[in-house]
């Protein structure tokens, strides 16, 4: 198989004196779905914001197209084509959708016109007029909006943390739906956040556990999710 995508090798960090990741590896390669999951306080955010550039680790480096990014700040990652999603889909309240969008790729690059907004839009399915304040939408229209943002800059890697979170069933199937768009037809690397094992095992062609920091294991959804040990960090530790 050709080289990975995006990869992090052997990644620790300490807030303070508290080790909060150790010996984290992974890999993605363009057109896959990576899952990571693992209990509340695991360290899936905090591994986020390393992969991001948003924190350096103490230790270890981040690998994007064979280039080490582990020194790079987030916004030059972005540039590369990094972009990631947050737990919560914060937006600009007062501005209506359209200035969203419009904003979004005037800062990203002037050349993006309507057309890559309007494209953007309808590869996440939304569908809300522009003129619709953004603060009044629900968290699905919410997400659609923010990866609507994101994807105008066609990233190659998107980071996704719990994009589903908050959801009621129907609409967790429209982000499934979403990020398999990404992955099988844009050929992005997506990682993704999950605490739903059911979407990762529909979605994720390969899924890392991780349990206080630590990899415990990695490999294809079903056969990881049976594991004994995962079951026993995973299923009985976290009260979700
Ligand atoms: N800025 C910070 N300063 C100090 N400790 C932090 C900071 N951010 C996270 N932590 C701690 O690091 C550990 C990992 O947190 P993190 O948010 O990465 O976990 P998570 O797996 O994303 O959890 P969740 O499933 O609840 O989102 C936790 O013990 C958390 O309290
Ligand atoms: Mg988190």
């Amino acid at each position: 198989m050709a080289e990975p995508l995006f990869a992090c090798r052997d990644v620790a960090m300490d807030f303070g004196t508290r080790r909060v990741l150790e010996g984290v590896s992974l890999a993605a390669h363009a057109g896959e779905v990576l899952g990571v999951v693992g209990p509340n306080g695991a360290g899936k955010t905090t591994l986020f914001e390393i992969l991001s550039g948003r924190l350096r680790p103490a230790t270890g480096q981040v690998l994007f197209d064979g280039i080490d990014v582990t020194a790079e700040p987030i916004h030059l990652r972005a540039r590369r084509g990094i972009a990631r999603t947050y737990q919560s889909p914060v937006v600009p309240e007062a501005l209506a959708v359209g200035e969203v969008l419009k904003a979004a790729r005037q800062a990203y690059a002037p050349y993006l016109t309507a057309h890559h907004a309007e494209w953007a839009a309808s590869r996440v399915g939304l569908t809300v007029p522009h003129d619709v304040v953004a603060g009044s939408l629900g968290t699905l229209d919410r997400r659609r909006l923010l990866l609507a943002c994101l994807l105008m800059r066609r990233p190659r890697v998107l980071l996704m943390d719990e994009p589903a979170a908050g959801l009621i069933d129907a609409e967790v199937d429209v982000i499934d739906g979403i990020v398999d768009t990404l992955a099988r037809e844009l050929n992005v690397a997506v990682l993704l956040v999950e605490h739903r094992l059911e979407l990762l095992a529909s979605i994720a062609d390969r899924v890392l556990v991780l349990d206080a920091g630590r990899p415990i294991a990695e490999g294809s959804p079903h056969r990881v999710f049976d594991e004994p040990q995962v079951r026993a960090a995973y299923f009985e530790a976290d009260p979700a």
